[in-house]
C-alpha cells in the first residue's frame, strides 16, 4: 500500500508545489483534499514556471492521474481558465477529475469574502473559501452535482440562496448584490465544459490504493493555517493536517501509510496572525530578497523569520509526520549565523509545546540556538554527502529536535534541484 500524505508544515507556501512535482514523477495518482484557489502551487521544470491554484501539481506528468477531492471549494471559472493556460503550453489534461461532490464557489462567495475581511483582518486571499465552507457547513451549499439536476429545482435553490446572499450584501455592507439568473447561467455553462473531468473520485482513489498504485495526497496551506489546529482565527476555512486527506478524499485513515511534511528551511507567513520568529528588519528583508518572498496567489510580500522548530514539533505531532522534505535551503546561503528557535519563553517560563491560545502565543519570546552559516553556493547539489558541513549541520540538528527523518532536500526551485535520501512509495 503506497498512500502518502503530503502537508505544509508551517504557514504555507513551503513549496509543497515543487516537492509534489517531484514526487509525481514516480507516482499513479495526485489528490487535492481541502483549500480551494487561495493555494497556489509553483512548479519549475527547465525554464518554465507553472502556477497551479486548483488543479494538482501532478498535471505535468501526462500518465498521472490528477484529482480534485471532495474536499477542496471549486471556483470552475478559475479551473476553466488554468485548464486553458496548461493546455496553451501543451500540457494534457485529460488526466483531471473532479468530485461530484464539490462545494461550488460562486461569486457572492468571493464578495461576501471581501466584504468580511474588511472587518476581520485576517488577510484572507478573498478567493471566497470561508463564506464557501461555512455554506457547505450550514448546509446551503450548491455542489458541482447539484448543478446537474433539473433546471426548475435549480432554479428555486438559486433564487432563494441568492436573494439570501443579496440581504447580506445590500443591507449589511450597502453593496450591490447579484441576479441569479445570470449567477445560475454561468455556472451552467462552466458545469457544462467541466462535464468530461466529473467523477466519483472517492471510488477512483479507492481503486488506485487497492490496485497497489501510488497515491499522493497534495496539501494545500499548512499545519498552522488549519481550522481547528493553527491559529485560530488567523487561519484557512479547511483542514490541511493529514487527517484532512481522509474526509477531503472520501478515504479510510487505513489507507495512509506516510505523511512527509514539507517545511522551508526558514518561516513565512502571508497575511495577519501571530509569529514569533518574524523578523522586521535587514534580515528579514534578505530573506524576502533571497527567497523571492511574495504570494504566489496575492502577490503580496511574504513576512519572514528564522526556522522554528517549536511549530516543527507541532506539525510533526497533528499530522503523525513520518517524513520531512526541507526547502528553499539555498535560500541560507552566504549566511553567517543561523538562528533556530528551540522554545519559547513566556513571562518566566519555558515553553516547548505550541501553545493551545493565541493569547499566550502572543507573549511568546523566541529562544533560539545559533548555527553557523555557509558561503558556498549549494544550488547545484544533487547529493547529501557534496553539501557544505554546516549545511549538513543545519538539517542534522531539526532532523535531531524533530526527530523525523529528511527525505528530500531541495536546493532551488526547479525540478532538477532536489536532494532526493529515500524513496517515499516504498
Ligand atoms: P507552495 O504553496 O507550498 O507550493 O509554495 P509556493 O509555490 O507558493 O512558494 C514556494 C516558492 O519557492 C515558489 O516560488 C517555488 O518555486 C520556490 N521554491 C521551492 N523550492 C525551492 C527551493 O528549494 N529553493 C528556492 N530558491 N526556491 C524554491
Ligand atoms: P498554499 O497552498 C499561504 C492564508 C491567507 C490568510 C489565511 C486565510 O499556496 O500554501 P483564506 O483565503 O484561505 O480564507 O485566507 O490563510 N493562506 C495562505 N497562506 N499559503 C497558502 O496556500 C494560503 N492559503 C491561504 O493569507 O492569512
Ligand atoms: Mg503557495
Amino acid at each position: 500500500m503506497s498512500a502518502t500524505v503530503l502537508i505544509g508544515s508551517q504557514w504555507g507556501d513551503e513549496g509543497k508545489g515543487k516537492i509534489t512535482d517531484v514526487l509525481a514523477e514516480k507516482a499513479d495518482c495526485v489528490v487535492r483534499y481541502q483549500g480551494g484557489s487561495n493555494a497556489g502551487h509553483t512548479v519549475e521544470v527547465a525554464d518554465e514556471k507553472f502556477k497551479l491554484h486548483l488543479i494538482p501539481s501532478g498535471i505535468l506528468y501526462p500518465n498521472t492521474l490528477c484529482i480534485v477531492g471532495n474536499g477542496v471549494v471549486v471556483d470552475m471559472g478559475k479551473v476553466i481558465e488554468e485548464l486553458e493556460s496548461l493546455q496553451a503550453r501543451g500540457i494534457d489534461t485529460s488526466n483531471l477529475r473532479i468530485s461530484l461532490k464539490a462545494p461550488v464557489v460562486m461569486p457572492y462567495h468571493k464578495k461576501i469574502d471581501e466584504l468580511e475581511d474588511r472587518e476581520s483582518h485576517i488577510g484572507t486571499t478573498k478567493r471566497g473559501i470561508g463564506p464557501t465552507y461555512a455554506d457547505k457547513i450550514n448546509r446551503i451549499g450548491i455542489r458541482i452535482c447539484d448543478l446537474l439536476q433539473e433546471p426548475e429545482q435549480l432554479e428555486k435553490q438559486f433564487k432563494k440562496l441568492v436573494e439570501c446572499k443579496n440581504r447580506i450584501i445590500e443591507k449589511i455592507y450597502n453593496e450591490e448584490g447579484f441576479d441569479y439568473r445570470i449567477i445560475m447561467q454561468e455556472a451552467l455553462e462552466q458545469v457544462n465544459q467541466l462535464k468530461p473531468y466529473l467523477a466519483d473520485t472517492s471510488f477512483l482513489i479507492y481503486e488506485s490504493i487497492k490496485q497497489g498504485k501510488k497515491v499522493l495526497f497534495e496539501g494545500a496551506q499548512g499545519t498552522l493555517l488549519d481550522i481547528d489546529h493553527g491559529t485560530y482565527p488567523y487561519v484557512t476555512s479547511s483542514h490541511p493536517i493529514s487527517g484532512g486527506a481522509c474526509v477531503g478524499a472520501g478515504i479510510g485513515p487505513t489507507q495512509i501509510s506516510k505523511v512527509l511534511g514539507v517545511a522551508k528551511a526558514y518561516t513565512t507567513r502571508v497575511g495577519e496572525g501571530p509569529f514569533p520568529t518574524e523578523l522586521m528588519d535587514q534580515t528579514g528583508d534578505l530573506l524576502r530578497e533571497k527567497g523571492a518572498e511574495f504570494g504566489t496567489t496575492t502577490g503580496r510580500p511574504r513576512r519572514c523569520g528564522w526556522l522554528d522548530t517549536v511549530i516543527l514539533r507541532y506539525a510533526t505531532r497533528v499530522n503523525g509526520m513520518t517524513d520531512m522534505a526541507i526547502t528553499k535551503l539555498d535560500v541560507l546561503d552566504g549566511f553567517e549565523k543561523l538562528k533556530i528557535c528551540v522554545a519559547y519563553r513566556y513571562k518566566d517560563k519555558l515553553l516547548y509545546e505550541f501553545p493551545e491560545t493565541l493569547s499566550i502565543l502572543e507573549q511568546c519570546v523566541p529562544e533560539y540556538i545559533e548555527m553557523p552559516g555557509w558561503q558556498e553556493d549549494i544550488s547545484s547539489i544533487t547529493r547529501f554527502e557534496d553539501l557544505p558541513a554546516n549545511a549538513k549541520a543545519y538539517l542534522n540538528k531539526i532532523e535531531e529536535i524533530t526527530g523525523v527523518k529528511q527525505c528530500l532536500i531541495a536546493v532551488g526551485a526547479k525540478r532538477s534541484q532536489t536532494i532526493v535520501n529515500c524513496d517515499l512509495f516504498e
